[in-house]
């Protein structure tokens, strides 16, 4: 089988997990060009895969590669460097995978979702946990029960590296940038909500101390109430300040006949009044992410990822509505 030529965009911590879980050991893909304006990260990538062709950024690729020279682009760059990065692979007819959030821009985000339809281009975005086992075991269980219920969801921990996570202009918050995944999870399980409503809280992280940036603005935890059909009602709170032992994370999801308690991309635990049963997590959802995409775009078949941009849009414009809730205090309606 004939390889498929990657190019890849930002070569940061996230392209570091598609490194190890994908292109180190899948035998029908070959990375072929690598840009990052850090020298350090693009030149390691280079050296990691033996590639000659370089760039500072992807200005640079795009002005020497092609779809003759790359069949797909991984990306991964911080929220606010969507500057023209999709729109350029859908000129040029390029499928890609591209990091969620995908732009903090709603208006960017539907006119390439239109434009990506036109086209019919393959595209994914970096939802893994659509592909983790457990989060396919909670689907079936919550599939086959009577509709309805109360779900909890949490992904509470401290702040993560980068300088951009700091600040909320260039993060988009905590749940658009990192809990997103569990609302993708939520959008999953139980369709498109009807309205969101949100509050969130600052003054535990103090700006400059504690290793903590000078330039820290963002909030310290949020709670989101979301009500689905079926009077399903998901409150999920995210939180960044905890510096010591952290408590359950995850989704906590109560059915009629039983209670499953899924710990993020570890294990599921599902309780009757008969039983318990501990299910440990057995696959690598980078890989099998990365695999699907790969697959629909030999196929040429963008209805083969669960996750194409079209759907992934939704699940942010989720996150900014409940980021707009935040910010007026109002319940946003949103069918
Ligand atoms: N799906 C997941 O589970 C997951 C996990 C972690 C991060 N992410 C997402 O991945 C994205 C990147 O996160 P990260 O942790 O890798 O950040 P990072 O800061 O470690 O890496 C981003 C890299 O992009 C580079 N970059 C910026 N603009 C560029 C451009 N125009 N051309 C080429 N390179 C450019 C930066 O120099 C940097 O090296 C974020 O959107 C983040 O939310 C997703």
């Amino acid at each position: 089988m004939e390889k498929l030529r990657i190019g890849l965009i930002g070569c940061g911590g996230r392209m570091g997990g598609h490194m190890s879980s994908f292109f180190d050991r899948a035998e029908d893909v070959q990375v072929v060009a690598v840009a990052d304006p850090i020298e350090e990260r693009r030149n390691n990538a280079a050296a990691r895969y033996g590639v000659a062709r370089v760039y500072k950024d992807h200005n640079e690729l795009y002005a020497k590669e092609s779809k003759e020279t790359i069949d797909v682009l991984f990306i991964a760059i911080e929220p606010t460097a969507h500057v023209g990065v999709e729109e350029t692979a859908v000129e040029k007819g390029i499928p890609f995978l591209v990091e969620k959030p995908m732009t903090l821009d709603v208006e960017q985000g539907r006119k390439l979702a239109k434009a990506i339809e036109e086209k019919n281009l393959v595209t994914a975005v970096g939802f893994q946990d659509r592909y983790l086992d457990l989060m396919e075991m909670v689907k079936a269980e919550v599939d086959s029960a009577p509709k309805g219920g109360l779900v909890y969801g949490a992904w509470i921990g401290g702040i993560p590296g980068p300088w951009w996570w700091q600040k909320r202009s260039t993060c988009g918050g905590q749940l658009v940038e990192q809990n997103i995944h569990l609302l993708d999870g939520l959008r999953w399980l139980y369709g498109e909500a009807i309205s969101v409503y949100a509050t969130a809280s600052r003054g535990l992280v103090k700006p400059g101390e504690n290793g903590v940036s000078p330039l820290y603005d963002t909030d310290d935890h949020s709670t989101v109430v979301i009500r689905f059909d079926n009077n399903v009602t998901a409150t999920l709170v995210s939180a960044c300040y905890v510096r010591g032992t952290r408590p359950f994370c995850g989704l906590g999801i109560t059915l009629q006949d039983r209670v499953l308690e899924y710990h993020l991309r570890n294990n599921l635990v599902i309780r009757t009044t008969a039983e318990t049963r501990d299910i440990p997590r057995k696959v690598d959802q980078t890989a099998l992410l990365d695999r699907a995409f790969i697959d629909a775009v030999r196929a040429g078949d963008p209805k083969a990822v669960r996750s194409p941009y079209a759907d992934a849009l939704k699940t942010l414009e989720l996150g900014f509505a409940a980021n707009k809730s935040m910010e007026t205090g109002q319940v946003i309606i949103l069918r």
